[in-house]
């Protein structure tokens, strides 16, 4: 059984058994990607969206034209990520300036440090993940640190790019365009660079690792289907259950932390015994 020192989920036989079960399917594959949801960020102290505790839960799904508002008005847009009014906002820059990377963040950058995993795609705008060590890493929605030129896509981490509150919008010192946060809005395409890696990714995958995801939001939900689509394996990690579940070849119930860190104890065991 697991420590429980090391967390507060016991494993039970039935679970530990299906999770081997998993490890196997996730060892015998070429090309294994990980794609993530809020749900590995909760144990950060980070609320989710949907289910229990989500922000979407609790207020309601925001306007689907979050983007189409910030061209209409840039300067307005920046005033209200500066200054939050919307409920669901308002305290989560400070939360998310506050979480640290989870044992399911750092299991799965072991997971790639180990060559059991060849990337991950996460919808989550964290930089958990990122400052967990991954190095092959998609945020197809964005990162919260950083900016993002609507014009030209150019990147700027916040602390390099002056935002003025008397001078909004911002604009990019290459291209003169309107400087955004990288977050990618409602209604927003995905930045072209973010969106061709993860469909190259998903193209190579014969293993996904579906964690922490209601699998609701395209195109990130599609990418799983697209796996299974073409004869591979899809592993869910989430105490609940999804839409996705009955899909899924192994649908592990419990939460990231705990079940990713068991598997990469089998995979670990896995190489000690070789
Ligand atoms: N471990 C694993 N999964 C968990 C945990 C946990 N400890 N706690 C909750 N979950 C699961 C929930 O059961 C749920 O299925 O995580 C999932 C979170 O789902 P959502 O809140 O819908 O988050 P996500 O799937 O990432 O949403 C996709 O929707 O609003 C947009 O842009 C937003 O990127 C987000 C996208």
């Amino acid at each position: 059984m697991q420590d429980t020192a090391h967390t507060e989920f016991v494993l039970d036989a039935a679970l530990d058994a299906e999770i081997a079960r998993a490890t196997d399917a996730l060892r015998e594959s070429r090309h294994v990607v990980a794609l993530t949801g809020a749900g590995l960020s909760v144990e950060s102290g980070i609320p989710p969206f949907r289910g229990p505790g989500g922000l979407w839960t609790q207020y309601g799904e925001p306007p689907m034209d979050g983007y189409q508002r910030f061209l209409a008005d840039p300067a307005a847009a920046w005033r209200e990520q500066l200054n939050p009014t919307a409920p669901w906002a308002v305290g989560l820059a400070e939360t998310l300036a506050a979480a640290k990377p989870n044992a399911g963040h750092a299991a799965l950058a072991e997971l790639e440090r180990r060559g059991a995993c060849a990337a991950v795609i996460t919808q989550n705008i964290d930089d958990l993940q990122r400052q967990a060590g991954s190095q092959v890493l998609l945020e197809i929605h964005g990162n919260a640190h950083w900016l993002r030129c609507s014009g030209c896509n150019q990147r700027f981490d916040r602390d390099e790019l002056e935002v003025d509150p008397e001078r909004l919008p911002p604009h990019c010192p290459s291209c003169e365009g309107i400087v955004k946060g990288d977050t990618v809005q409602f209604g927003e395409p995905i930045p072209p660079d973010v969106l061709d890696g993860c469909f190259a990714q998903v193209a190579l995958a014969d293993c996904m690792l579906v964690v922490g995801t209601s699998t609701t939001v395209y195109p990130a939900a599609g990418f799983p289907l697209e796996v299974l689509h073409r004869g591979g394996c899809a592993i869910e990690i989430n105490p609940e259950e999804t839409e996705f579940s009955r899909l899924a070849t192994h649908s592990l119930r419990g939460p990231a932390g705990a079940v990713l860190t068991r598997i990469l104890d089998h995979v670990a065991g896995a190489e000690a015994t070789r």
